[in-house]
């Protein structure tokens, strides 16, 4: 998906050459969202700071970008720009191909006098461009971004008098924006009219900005004001999750003539290497940066909005989010699982005295305790965790457990009740059909709860309560250790909410015994890796791979088939195993690979059945299997044995083996594991 940095020095002296690096590598830190091409902009060609505007653009990766930028040799590399604003984008195709003339910045006119760069979509452009049009303004482009930069051109050149702000003229544009609801933007403006000046919006796409200052930063220090009308209102420090109990601190002083710098970004990967303080922007605030002071407006302010912005501190290091001796992110992150499953547990379960405690959800519990139903919403790989807890949630809560696909369950227009409990499972936090599910349900009157993976993100925000599963960047385009830790945080809210019923404390006991046991058994099934990879090897030829199983398992199926395909662009299929006689045995036969799932539990007998059902067709399956199961080593197929553990976490293990055989099945295929093609980490369009 889209990415945004950008970049302003005020004070602070730096070459152009120091400005395009910073600008460069703060695009490298988004490339692993998925892109097609990127641009920068920057104050050129030579000293006259501000007074016209140098536009690189290129199409496929930043590399060629960087490249292309050192190859003109019209603006001046070396100029110290005290003060300077620069932008930059990767852009992901939604309206028109990637190419040079579709990437971001998109501009005004031919002397870019206004650049824009932009993630989301404007669905009224349409008529936008047919207006702008019908005013002379001339489009290059198929953008829907285009008009953005060509409406507040056309506002600056009927503007009313000479003192109308950059701000102002922002905030007229996203008025126009507004005039569809579906609409989505985050955006950063530049101009030429405005030199050193930032202004940055969003509705619906997230963006933060980054502050640091050659002092040591305190929130009193920071050059930020929060305006709302006349008043100037307080900055909070987070002190938790939902950032809402946090100690105010007023801030009153602004710092005249202070050197700092601001970044802005669309996610904080790209911002952690330069400081840890961020201040993530709300839907309709307006943030403008003049003079090196930091403010922040609001386009149109309602009953319930938050008078306060906090200026967070980011706990990721860098190195958190860097590769390491892995090849691909990808990698490091399944073989990170281990830890990250713990890390998900810590603080959580006490294993002395087999409490469950997740901060974030215990004011609540009472009133999930009285709900009439649980629904568990979410896309892809976090579907497939709602999927894969959904049996062990209905026992443990003795509640009906829904679990929905976002964009499906806005499509039924599901009927939603006051007294349904809706949870939203995101690693991102920012996917835009698990949002507006959220916002669908809010609507309703029901309790939301977020279930992410980051901070701060929207999905965190607009949730009335959650759980953060603290599974650390996850930076490859498909997710794993998210997977695992999400699937790890739904077992703690079922155990939680079974802690008083006698009933079902054996139960409890026994989950709890094996959520202990779980990083020990991960680290156990990922040295299984040199036999998995041997497999990969030997299914590299096919063009087709089934992977079947039922009850705890059949999410595996699905997360499984969803992994091979997204990253190896083989065709494979989640098989529901009690399925097979209802059509998919039509498939089979000695050429056909299929990997069946066949661990010791309640289904162990039928999916026996479904293995004969296969063989009994010449099927020649790749059985993933408990260890040492006599029935199963008696017969001449190869298998992946793997620590037994409870029923209801044994798809934590048995997923591994899968994400392992897609990662090396994409790398014998020479494919770009971390940036699949196509696809994107964060997906904020619906
Ligand atoms: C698959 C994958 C996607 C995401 C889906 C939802 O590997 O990563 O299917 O799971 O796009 O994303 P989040 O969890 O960020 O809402």
């Amino acid at each position: 998906m889209c990415g945004i940095f950008a970049y302003l020095n005020y004070r602070v002296p730096r070459s152009r050459r120091d400005i395009l690096q910073t600008l460069v590598k703060g695009l490298q830190r988004l490339e692993y969202r998925g892109y097609d091409s990127a641009g920068v902009a920057v104050d050129g060609p030579g000293k006259d700071n501000g007074t016209s505007i140098a536009l690189f653009k290129k199409k496929g990766k930043v590399k060629a970008l960087d490249e292309e930028i050192y190859k003109n040799e019209s603006v001046d590399l070396d100029a110290q720009l005290d003060t300077h604003f620069g932008i930059a984008h990767t852009r992901w195709a939604t309206h028109g191909e990637p190419s040079a003339v579709n990437s971001h910045p998109q501009r005004s006119d031919k002397n870019n006098e206004f650049v824009v760069i932009h993630n989301g979509i404007i669905t009224n452009y349409k008529e936008l461009k047919k207006y702008l049009g019908s005013k002379g303004y001339e489009f290059e482009s198929e953008t829907d971004t285009e008009v953005i930069p060509k409406l507040i051109k056309y506002l600056y050149d009927n503007r009313e008098s000479d003192s109308v702000s950059f701000s102002t003229l922002v905030e007229r544009v996203i008025k126009q924006l507004e005039a569809s609801d579906e609409g989505a933007f985050a955006l950063v403006f530049k101009s030429i009219h405005f030199p050193g000046e930032a202004v940055a919006t969003r509705r619906g796409s997230p963006l933060l900005i980054g502050v640091r200052s050659q002092y040591e930063l305190s929130t009193e220090q920071i050059p930020v004001q929060y305006n709302r009308g006349d008043s100037t209102i307080e900055v909070e420090e987070e002190k938790n999750f939902r950032n809402r109990q946090g100690s105010i601190n007023a801030l009153h002083s602004v710092h005249d003539g202070m050197a700092v710098e601001f970044y802005f970004a669309s996610d904080a990967s790209a911002i952690i290497e330069h400081t840890n303080k961020v201040i993530y922007l709300e839907d309709d605030d307006v943030a403008v940066v003049n003079e090196g002071k930091l403010y922040v407006h609001r386009v149109k302010s309602a009953a319930g909005d938050d008078p306060v912005r906090v200026i967070q501190t980011l706990q990721m290091e860098l190195q958190q989010i860097m590769k390491g001796n892995f090849k691909a992110f990808m990698q490091k992150e399944i073989f990170e699982q281990p830890e990250s499953v713990f890390n998900t547990m810590r603080g959580r379960i006490c294993f002395d005295t087999n409490e469950v405690t997740l901060g974030g959800l215990k004011d609540h519990l009472k009133e999930i305790k009285r709900c009439r139903r649980l629904i568990i919403i979410g896309c892809g790989t976090s579907f497939h965790a709602g999927v894969a807890t959904r049996q062990i949630l209905e026992e443990l809560t003795e509640l009906p457990v829904m679990v929905e696909l976002a964009s499906d369950f806005l499509d039924r227009i599901t009927p939603v009740f006051r007294d349904d409990v809706c949870f939203f499972i995101s690693q991102s936090g920012e996917t835009a059909d698990t949002l507006m599910a959220l916002r669908y349900c809010k609507q309703r009157g029901a309790l939301t709860v977020g279930i992410t993976n980051t901070v701060g993100s929207s999905i965190c925000r607009e949730t009335d309560c959650g759980v953060h599963i603290n599974a650390g960047p996850e930076v490859g385009v498909a997710s794993t250790k998210a997977y695992t830790s999400q699937f790890v945080s739904l077992i703690m809210f079922g155990l939680m909410m079974s802690e008083d019923r006698l009933s079902l404390q054996q139960r409890r006991l026994e989950i709890i015994n094996g959520l202990k046991k779980l990083p020990e058994l991960i680290k156990e099934v990922l040295s299984l890796d040199d036999k998995i990879k041997s497999l990969a090897d030997e299914l590299d030829h096919q063009k087709s791979l089934l992977v079947m199983g039922r009850g705890y398992n059949y999410a595996t199926c699905l997360e499984g088939a969803l992994k091979i395909k997204e990253i190896t662009y083989m065709h494979s299929e989640g098989i529901m195993a009690g399925e097979l006689k209802h059509g998919p045995l039509a498939l089979i036969d000695k050429h056909m690979p299929v990997i069946m799932i066949i661990m010791k539990d309640a289904c162990y007998q039928k999916c026996q059945n479904a293995l004969q059902q296969v063989t009994a067709r010449q099927g020649r399956p790749i059985i993933i299997c408990c260890q040492n199961d006599p029935e199963i080593s008696k017969m001449a197929y190869k298998t992946i044995e793997l620590p037994h553990t409870v029923d209801c976490l044994q798809g934590i293990l048995s997923v591994i083996p899968l994400q392992l055989i897609s990662f090396h099945l994409a790398v014998l295929r020479g494919y770009d594991v971390d940036c699949p093609r196509n696809l994107a980490k964060s997906v904020t369009v619906e």
